[in-house]
């Protein structure tokens, strides 16, 4: 079991040009198979909203259920670096509520480092939680939260001008003070150029391999989240197939008697049988 890494671990890397893997969990069997894989870190993502929960999206995700599920997450893995996801109006409405939200993954989830959505328009809350001690990702180029005002889980920064405004983002969180970055869905060449610009480490959802980590949704990587797929996950497993199957087999068995058999069967103690009989005989 290795030692769990810091952001100085993660510094080093991409001066090292290591790339970082990191992947999402939100629950215990799944966080203790990421330590055993050695993922170097994990995101309790609020996609835990579409992918536990079959909401439509992340909006509907409130604080209480990050915290029950990031609390999972670092009982399974509590060797790995695990962040957790600041969801919908958690950090919206007042710099004092984000501080406030932020601080409950570190002191009730023992998280070690928070994530949030945005860039220029949210400069000032990562600065107050880089000031109250907090290790900070931000997250730019398509925000799912605002996805609404995006017009959809849409790849974003396709234009050179749009581009120039996801560069101005990533720049602007980094100078707030943010520790790492997560670009999602923007076109390599953009990814390529921010992870080369910016010092802190560049992490990939859908931003090319020019970054220094990539992401992915833990649900989509094993094939279990069957909504919908972006182009840029990888299946590595069919689990909704294996599982499906495992169940059908289950229901052929129990309705054909051939479950449970012996060897699933309790035993009665020693002799216990021939006076459990005469006892039931005697109505005693
Ligand atoms: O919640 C999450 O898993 C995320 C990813 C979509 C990047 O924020």
């Amino acid at each position: 079991m290795g030692k769990r890494k810091t952001i100085y671990d993660f510094l080093q890397m991409k001066k090292e040009g290591k790339k970082i893997v990191f992947l999402t969990s939100y629950d215990f069997p799944t966080a203790q198979f990421a330590e055993t894989a050695g993922l170097d870190m994990l995101l309790v993502g609020d996609s835990l909203g579409m992918c536990v929960y079959g909401y439509e999206g992340t909006v509907p995700v409130v604080m209480d259920q990050m915290i029950y599920h990031a609390q999972a997450v670092r009982r399974g893995a509590p060797n790995t670096f695990v962040i957790g996801d600041m969801p919908f109006m958690s950090y919206q409405s007042s710099i004092e509520k984000a501080v406030e939200n932020a601080g409950r993954f570190l002191k009730e989830a023992g998280c070690d480092a928070i994530k949030l959505e945005g860039g220029k328009r949210i400069a000032g809350v990562i600065r107050a939680l880089v000031d109250a001690g907090i290790v900070v990702m931000g997250h730019i180029g398509l925000t799912p939260q605002s996805s609404g005002q995006l017009g959809g889980h849409k790849a974003q920064g396709r234009t050179a001008d749009l581009a120039k405004l996801v560069v101005e983002d990533a720049l602007a969180v980094q100078a707030a003070g943010a520790h790492m970055i997560l670009l999602e869905a923007i076109p390599p060449e953009v990814g390529a150029y921010i992870a080369t610009t910016l010092t802190i480490p560049t992490l990939s959802i859908g931003a090319g391999p020019g970054c220094d980590g990539q992401l992915l949704i833990v649900s989509d990587l094993i094939g279990q989240f069957q909504a919908f797929t972006p182009k840029f996950v990888k299946k590595y497993c069919n689990v909704a197939e294996v599982v499906t199957n495992a169940m059908k087999s289950y229901c052929a068995d129990v309705r054909g008697g051939a479950f449970p058999e012996e060897e699933h069967c309790y035993r009665m103690l020693e002799g216990e049988e021939d006076k459990f009989k005469a006892l039931m005989k005697s109505g005693r």
